[in-house]
């Protein structure tokens, strides 16, 4: 297969394309032949030698990919050869192959071509595990988006609506602005000229915030929060060590939670294949019904993948990058 690499740790110039042997899948793994990958964030980082895969993992830097099932390894039940599927991946997406844990494989969604099904598996499981399964997003919740013109941002602010929530969110342009506010968010917040905390507190708080910033907006997160509000960081963006002022946290009865989705495991009650099941369970429904949709800024060929990093890393993207394995038509 033709797989993307870094010989050593730089810039978007790094990747460069390579001939490897096919992933054989294991015990309890599908492998796929790959239609698109998802470009995410932390991408950046890996190649920059800051992010390592998981123990395991494998070195190509990917974590979500759409695609058709090529094999499957010993035990597998429920998926054949030739399905259409979507995957969370630990590593391996920026391949023409990729072997995953059967658990990990969803159905594409009926009526998403399956290119642009990439774009759905780290930011419908991200923000489902995070806004629902954490932090209890209910009908009526007021919930606030850090970043919402990006990946996760979003689809989060898609979700929110479709679940019946209030969504706020934050966005660093006019364009940007309002393509959130085209997504449906019902109040959008310039960050670098307005206050999040005094928008959010004049609707009586956040009961979720979602947030990608971590330490920058730590002390303001928990300011905005409702009471009983949950502030849930998936993102470094602002630095990991901040000071937290456990007294305010504790006069509103909130939460902080900090969670990453490619540091789960496989197993287990909060793992990787028990978001994936929910996913397909709750979210699938509300994209195939068209009220959730995957954003897409641009669609590279796996081969132009440092071009595809250098716009994600410009800022300019909306929603999501993919890379399309070259043999792919649609
Ligand atoms: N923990 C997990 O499991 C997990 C999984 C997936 C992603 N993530 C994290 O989620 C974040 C978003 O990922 P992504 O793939 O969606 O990346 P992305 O598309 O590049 O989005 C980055 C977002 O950051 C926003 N941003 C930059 N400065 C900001 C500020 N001062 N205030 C508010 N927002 C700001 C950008 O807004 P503008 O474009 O408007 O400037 C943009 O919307 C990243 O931090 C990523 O690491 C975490």
């Amino acid at each position: 297969m033709r797989a993307i690499v870094t010989a050593e740790p730089g810039g978007p110039e790094v990747l460069t394309v390579a001939d490897l042997p096919d992933p054989v899948p294991g015990p309890g793994e599908v492998l796929i032949t790959v239609a698109a990958a998802g470009l995410n964030r932390a991408d950046l980082l890996q190649r920059q030698g800051f992010y390592p895969p998981p123990p395991g993992a494998s070195d190509i830097i990917g974590m979500e990919c759409s695609g058709t099932i090529a094999a499957l390894g010993d035990g597998v039940s429920g998926w054949a050869v030739g399905d259409e599927v979507c995957a969370l991946l630990a590593g391996g997406g920026y391949a023409e192959k990729v072997a995953v844990p059967a658990g990990q494989v969803m159905r594409a969604p009926a009526g998403v071509p399956l290119v642009q099904a990439a774009a759905l598996p780290e930011v419908a499981c991200t923000v489902w595990s995070n806004i629902v399964m954490t932090a209890g997003l209910r009908p009526g919740d007021t919930l606030l988006v850090h970043g919402g013109a990006g990946g996760i941002g979003s689809f989060a602010i898609q979700l929110g609506k479709a679940l019946g929530a209030t969504v706020l969110t934050t966005a660093g342009t006019a364009d940007k602005r309002e393509f959130c506010r085209a997504l449906g968010a019902d109040e959008v917040i310039d960050y670098h000229d307005e206050d999040f905390v005094e928008i959010a507190r004049e609707r009586g708080g956040a009961d979720v915030i979602l947030d990608n910033m971590g330490a920058k907006y730590l002390s303001r997160n928990v300011d905005a929060l409702a009471d009983g509000g949950r502030l849930t960081i998936i993102g470094l963006q602002g630095g990991a060590k901040a000071e937290l002022d456990i007294n305010a946290l504790m006069r509103k009865r909130a939460s902080v939670i900090g969670t990453t989705l490619r540091s789960r495991p496989t197993d287990g009650p909060r793992g990787k294949s028990a978001i994936c099941a929910e996913v397909v369970e709750h979210v699938w429904p509300l994209v195939e019904a068209g009220k959730v949709r995957p954003i897409i800024d641009g669609v590279f060929p796996l081969e132009q993948a440092a071009a595809a990093h250098e716009r994600m890393t410009s800022g300019d993207h909306t929603g999501k990058l993919l890379l399309k394995a070259s043999r792919v038509d649609a």
